[in-house]
């Protein structure tokens, strides 16, 4: 397995571009399912969850063409709409078949994701919101096996925000009898970039980006080309990669107009931030201020970030905060940040967070992918080398890290 060698210390300093975003592209290639023609999709990052999400649709019967960054897909020729055990395990959002299979076949069977490390992640409004459009759904042996000749507009209301389960209605209802509305939408970026490429396709969607997004079923959607959004997170990753090494970057291919919450928390903690059309600019301080924090859905601070943030309030001056509002079992980096020498303490789901001087370098192990992320922030400010076990976490979801990084000025090396 490999291993990420890192030797602390650097300031980062340089531009890197910005990949498009993962929990864009997920969605966005299964909307391909929804219609026979082919579509063609540019800015797709190049990650194994992208990797297994096309060997999932393949073995469904879809052709695949990938060239760099552009992939194309053609559904037209489906013969099994039944995603296995083996792929969806390793990676839930395969979960985002479920309803454009339901919509366009009449019939779905997939398997359930299961837990995962982060928490126990079930998937109850996904098949609530499919019910109350006229599936069936059956949970049986491990899979949700859901039928319906033709889903039927209807009002659905999820009990939490979720992100997979409003693009997954919002997709099934692209093909429904009538009108869908999604109360409780989700309103993160991704939401709406899966939005602009239904819409795109020949979908008839309004108010994506809202908390209720209206879906009037057309009887077929066509072909189209979409780029994906850049990639936020990786986006708010190397900024707060600079920011811990007292570094000055310029991110481009991205944009700060989806990053309200954390450019906001990134000032409170001493940087400088500049926006531009296309990039964005940091300037961090010889030593940054511990900014507490409250993980919650868009536009308030996503979870995705926090782990990121631990790892910056760790050589901070003063004491931060955490309260991880989304998922229950989301601080497993705090011990491996123990590790190399952070002043955190647990209680249920807060934080609490005494910047230290210095972190040391150590051997350490990743466990989730944003968790793997402040890792790589803690070792790029640790003395000495630091050696992250289980990278296969980070390649779920950074696009070419090292290189990245060592375009920054890091000194990081992939251990085979
Ligand atoms: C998506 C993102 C993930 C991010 C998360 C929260 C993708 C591929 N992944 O995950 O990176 O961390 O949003 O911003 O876009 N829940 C239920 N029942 C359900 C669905 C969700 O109880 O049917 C709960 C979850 O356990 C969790 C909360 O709702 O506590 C939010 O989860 P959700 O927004 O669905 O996360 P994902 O869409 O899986």
């Amino acid at each position: 397995m490999d291993k990420l060698l890192i030797e602390g210390g650097t300031r980062l300093a340089g531009e890197i571009a910005i990949s498009g975003a993962k929990n864009a592209a997920l969605p966005i290639l299964c909307a391909a399912l929804l219609t026979k023609e082919p579509v063609t999709f540019t800015n797709v990052p190049r990650l194994n969850d992208i990797g297994t999400l096309l060997r999932l649709l393949e073995q469904m019967g879809v052709k695949v063409e990938r060239d760099g960054d552009r992939v194309t897909l053609d559904a037209g020729g489906v013969a099994n709409p039944v995603a296995p055990y083996e792929l969806v395990k390793t990676m839930r959002a395969s979960i985002l078949v479920l309803g454009p299979l339901v919509a366009r076949f009449g019939s779905a069977k997939v398997s359930l994701p299961g837990g995962c490390a982060i928490g126990a992640r079930p998937v109850d409004q996904h098949i609530k919101g499919l019910q109350a459009m006229g599936a069936t759904v059956k949970v049986e042996h491990g899979y949700v096996n859901a039928e319906c000749p033709r889903l039927k507009g209807a009002r659905l209301f999820t009990d939490m925000v979720t992100v997979t389960g409003t693009e997954n209605l919002m997709m099934a209802a692209c093909l429904a009898d009538g009108e869908t509305v999604i109360e409780n939408a989700a309103r993160e970026p991704e939401v709406v970039d899966l939005a602009n490429c239904l819409v795109a396709m020949g979908a008839r969607i309004s108010g994506a980006g809202g908390d209720v997004i209206r879906i009037q079923g057309v009887k077929e959607l066509h072909g189209a080309t979409h780029r994906v959004m850049p990639d936020r997170i990786e986006t708010g990753t190397y900024l707060c990669a600079a920011a811990v090494t007292g570094g000055e970057v310029r991110l481009t291919n991205t944009s700060s107009s989806y990053l309200d919450a954390v450019i906001d928390k990134l000032m409170d903690a001493g940087c400088e931030v500049f926006s531009e059309r296309d990039a964005i600019r940091l300037k961090a301080p010889a030593r940054l201020q511990a900014v507490s924090l409250r993980t919650a859905p868009y536009p308030a601070f996503p979870t995705d970030m926090q782990a990121q943030f631990m790892a910056l309030n760790a050589v901070a001056e003063g004491t931060a905060v955490i309260r991880e509002t989304i998922f229950e079992n989301r601080f497993m980096h705090a011990v491996e940040l123990q590790r190399l020498g952070a002043d955190i303490r647990i209680d249920g789901n807060t934080a609490f967070v005494k910047g230290v001087a210095g972190l040391q370098g150590a051997t350490v192990m990743a466990t989730d992918l944003r968790a793997s992320a402040s890792l790589v922030i803690a070792g790029l400010v640790a003395e000495g080398s630091t050696i992250i076990e289980r990278i296969y976490h980070l390649d779920r979801g950074y696009e070419n890290l090292e290189a990245k990084l060592a375009a920054l000025g890091a000194r990081v090396e992939r251990l085979k």
